[in-house]
């Protein structure tokens, strides 16, 4: 795919393992003129994961990939990235850890978006340890991936504020919509666009 401007589009890898909502806004931007990605592989370390739909709505490659079986060929898998010509790596709710190896091969090429304000509430349940530990503001973070989680380096976060009867659940649906926002002004911040 050629950008309006006659630049070629960075062919990209969303990994999912669930929603995809963040997956569904980044097709979406995608589609649009000032998008330098184009989405080309739906990658999911679980075959149930609901955005796999998106795949065939939107008629993208998808790849389900068992990431627990240690002895799956993660050469393999690399190869098969290249074959299709992936330059980039989206995490999208991607709830496995990759790989040095895998993170090697692809160096400064792997974005992940995750839901608090790094390097606060690294890992999984971000929103309720927010909570219990009373912060004001949460948020949301796109930043590289490297070998240790949820530590590289930082590309843009939006802060969201805490109110009063706060539940997980309510912060994460606001944090949510932040987050498809968030993405893809980081991805153009990420190009220089
Ligand atoms: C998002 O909130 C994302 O930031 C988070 O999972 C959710 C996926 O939602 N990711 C992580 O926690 C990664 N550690 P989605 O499937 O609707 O995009």
């Amino acid at each position: 795919m050629v950008l309006s401007t006659g630049i070629n589009r960075i062919r990209t890898a969303v990994f999912i393992s669930g929603t995809g909502s963040n997956l569904k806004s980044l097709i979406k931007f995608s589609k649009s003129n000032k998008s330098p990605i184009s989405i080309e592989l739906i990658v999911s370390n679980n075959a149930k994961a609901k955005g796999l739909n998106y795949a065939k709505i939107y008629k993208i490659k998808k790849k389900v990939l068992n990431f627990k079986n240690k002895n799956l060929s993660e050469n393999k898998f690399i190869s098969y990235l290249k074959i299709n010509n992936i330059e980039m790596i989206c995490l999208a709710g991607f709830m496995e850890i990759l790989s040095k190896n895998f993170i090697k091969k692809f160096k400064g090429k792997i974005l992940n978006i995750h839901p608090s304000l790094l390097p606060r509430y690294k890992g999984l349940n971000t929103h309720e340890r927010a909570l219990k530990n009373k912060e004001k503001y949460s948020g949301c973070t796109v930043h590289f991936v490297n070998s240790k989680l949820d530590s590289g380096k930082i590309i843009l976060q939006k802060k969201v504020k805490i109110s009063k009867n706060e539940t997980k659940n309510s912060l994460a649906k606001k944090i949510l919509i932040q987050e498809h926002k968030l993405y893809q002004k980081a991805i153009i911040k990420v190009f220089n666009l």
